[in-house]
C-alpha cells in the first residue's frame, strides 16, 4: 500500500526523468466476460487519461458499459480543482454504494486527483471499505496490477504515489475521436498559484522528449487526423526542463511544419509566454488563432496574493500582442471571484479588465478554498451571497461580449471542422470554427471530420448558426 503525502507532493527536485515503455503482463488479459463503465470529470488532460485508461481496461479484455449500473467494473476518474468536482464524486459513490450492496461481485475503483488527496484517501480507508482500489495520477500504468490485487487479494488496494515517476511512453489509447486528438506534452505544474491544488496533485512540470511527441503527430496525420490539441496544465513550461534552447515556440513551429490542418494548445500560464511563442503563432495559419489565457482577477493586488506573477498591467500588454498578431485571435479566460480580501475595488478592477479585453469565452468560478493550499490558511472573508452577486455581476458582462462578438460574424465564411449530426434535426450538422466557436448549421450528406465553408447566418450567445457554403 501507499499513500498520498502533500508533505512529499510540495518537494520539487531536479531530476532527470526516465521514459519506459508501457507493457501489458500477458497473463491479465483475460477479463473476456467482464464490462467497465468508466466515468471522467474535471479537465482535458483527465478525458485524455480517460482514453488511456478504456485501452488499458480493453487489453485486459473489459468491454464497456455505458450504464453504470449493469456493469461489473465501475471506475470514477475524478478531478479536485474545486469543492462541486469532490462532490460530483462523492455523490457517485453514494449511489454506486447501493449497487455495492446488492451485488458483492462489482468492482469499484476511483483514480484522477481526488486520489491524490491526503483527505480523500483517509476518508475513503475510514468510511468507503467497500470501494476496491485507489491509484492514482503518477502511477495511471499500474491500473492493470492494481485491479488484479484488488480482485485476487479481495482487499482495499491503494496505491498511490505523491511525487512523479518516470515518463510513460506507448499506453494505449482508444480515442474518442478519429478527426482531432490530444497529445501530452508536459505534465504537472510548478506554479503554485496559491488556490490551486493541482501542484499537489500532478507534480512537478515535466516535458515529454520532443521526437516522442513529434512521432505521436505523425501517427496521427497519417490516420487522417486534422486536429491535435497540445495538453499540459502549463504548456508554455514545456521544455524548460529538458532541453537549452527548444520550448512551446519551437515545438508548436516544428509541428506546424508538419502540415497538419489544426493545431490547438491548452493551457497557457501568461507568465511564461515568451515573444517566440508570440511570433510563430503570428506565422503560421494551422496554428489556431485561439488561445486560452486566464487571468483569474484584474485587480493586480489580488493577482499578487494569488501567486500569479504578473500584473494587470503586465497581462493587458501581452494580450495586446497577441490581438496585434493575429488581428482575428479568439481569446478566452478563466475568471475567480471572491478570493480571500476581495474587495469591492479589486471585483471593479476585474470588470474593467473584462470590458477591455471582450473576451470571446470565459469560465468564471467562485473561490473555493482547497485542502493545503496555501490560500486555504486565508480567512474566506468574502460572504457567499456577495460571491454569488459577483459571479452573477460578472456573467452578464462577459455573457454580452460573446454575444458581441458572435455577432461581427454574421455573413462571414468560416472554416468549420465537422463533428457530427444533430440527434434531432436530420441535416443539421455542428463543428468548430478556427476559433474554437460551435456552428450549426444546415448541409447535405457532409463528412464527420471534414473541414467546410460554413457561412454564418445568426449569432447566439454560446453558438452561431450557418449554413454550408458549397458556391
Ligand atoms: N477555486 C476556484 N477556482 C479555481 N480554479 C483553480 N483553483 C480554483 C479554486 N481553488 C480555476 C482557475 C483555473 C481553472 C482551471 O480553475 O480559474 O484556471
Ligand atoms: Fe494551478 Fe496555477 Fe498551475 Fe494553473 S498554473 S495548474 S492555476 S498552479
Amino acid at each position: 500500500m501507499h499513500l498520498p503525502s502533500y508533505k512529499e507532493a510540495k518537494k520539487r527536485e531536479k531530476k532527470p526523468y526516465q521514459t519506459k515503455d508501457y507493457q501489458l503482463e500477458e497473463s491479465l488479459n483475460k477479463y473476456h466476460n467482464k464490462t467497465y463503465c468508466l466515468k471522467t470529470y474535471g479537465c482535458q488532460m483527465n478525458e485524455h487519461d480517460s482514453e488511456n485508461i478504456k485501452a488499458m481496461l480493453e487489453e485486459m479484455g473489459f468491454k464497456e458499459e455505458e450504464d453504470y449500473e449493469k456493469a461489473d467494473l465501475i471506475l470514477l476518474n475524478t478531478c479536485s480543482i474545486r469543492e462541486n468536482a469532490h462532490n460530483k464524486a462523492f455523490g457517485m459513490l453514494g449511489r454506486v454504494k447501493h449497487l455495492k450492496e446488492q451485488r458483492k461481485d462489482l468492482i469499484v475503483g476511483l483514480c484522477g486527483c481526488m486520489a491524490q488527496e491526503e483527505g480523500v484517501v483517509a476518508e475513503i480507508r475510514e468510511k468507503y471499505k467497500w470501494l476496491n482500489f485507489v491509484f492514482g495520477t503518477h502511477n495511471l500504468y499500474d491500473l492493470p496490477t492494481v485491479l488484479e490485487k484488488a480482485i485476487t487479494e479481495e482487499r482495499q488496494a491503494i496505491e498511490v504515489y505523491s511525487t512523479d515517476l518516470d515518463i510513460i511512453e506507448n499506453t494505449p489509447v482508444v480515442r474518442d475521436k478519429t478527426y482531432k486528438a490530444y497529445v501530452n506534452i508536459i505534465y504537472g505544474c510548478n506554479k503554485f498559484c496559491t488556490y490551486c491544488i493541482v501542484p499537489y496533485t500532478r507534480g512537478s512540470e515535466r516535458s515529454r522528449k520532443k521526437e516522442d511527441i513529434l512521432k505521436e503527430i505523425d501517427n496521427l496525420i497519417e490516420k487522417g487526423y486534422q486536429e491535435v490539441t497540445l495538453l499540459g496544465q502549463n504548456v508554455n513550461a514545456y521544455g524548460k526542463d529538458l532541453y537549452e534552447n527548444y520550448g512551446l515556440g519551437e515545438l508548436l513551429e516544428d509541428i506546424a511544419n508538419k502540415k497538419i490542418p489544426r493545431i490547438r494548445f491548452v493551457t497557457s500560464h501568461p507568465w511564461d509566454f515568451t515573444d517566440r511563442m508570440i511570433e510563430v503563432i503570428g506565422k503560421y495559419e494551422n496554428i489556431m488563432p485561439s488561445v486560452h489565457l486566464p487571468v483569474q482577477s484584474g485587480s493586480s493586488s489580488i493577482l499578487k496574493k494569488m501567486g500569479r506573477r504578473y500584473s494587470k498591467e503586465s497581462y493587458l500588454e501581452l494580450f495586446d500582442k497577441l490581438k496585434k498578431v493575429r488581428p482575428n485571435i479568439a481569446i478566452s479566460t478563466d475568471i475567480i471571484v471572491g478570493f480571500p480580501g476581495e474587495s469591492e475595488e479589486d471585483f471593479q478592477d476585474t470588470l474593467d479588465l473584462v470590458e477591455y479585453c471582450k473576451y470571446d469565452n470565459a469560465f468564471t468560478f467562485i473561490y473555493s478554498p482547497r485542502e493545503n493550499t496555501p490560500a486555504a490558511k486565508l480567512k474566506d472573508d468574502v460572504l457567499l451571497e456577495e460571491k454569488e452577486k459577483r459571479l452573477y455581476r460578472l456573467n452578464e458582462i462577459v455573457n454580452k461580449y460573446f454575444k458581441d462578438n458572435n455577432e461581427k460574424l454574421v455573413g462571414k465564411i468560416e472554416n468549420v471542422l465537422v463533428e457530427g449530426t444533430s440527434p434531432k434535426k436530420k441535416e443539421m450538422y455542428f463543428g468548430y470554427t478556427e476559433t474554437n466557436k460551435l456552428v450549426n448549421f444546415t448541409g447535405k450528406d457532409i463528412k464527420v471530420g471534414t473541414i467546410i465553408p460554413v457561412k454564418i447566418t445568426d449569432a447566439k450567445t454560446w453558438s452561431l448558426d450557418g449554413e454550408y457554403n458549397d458556391k
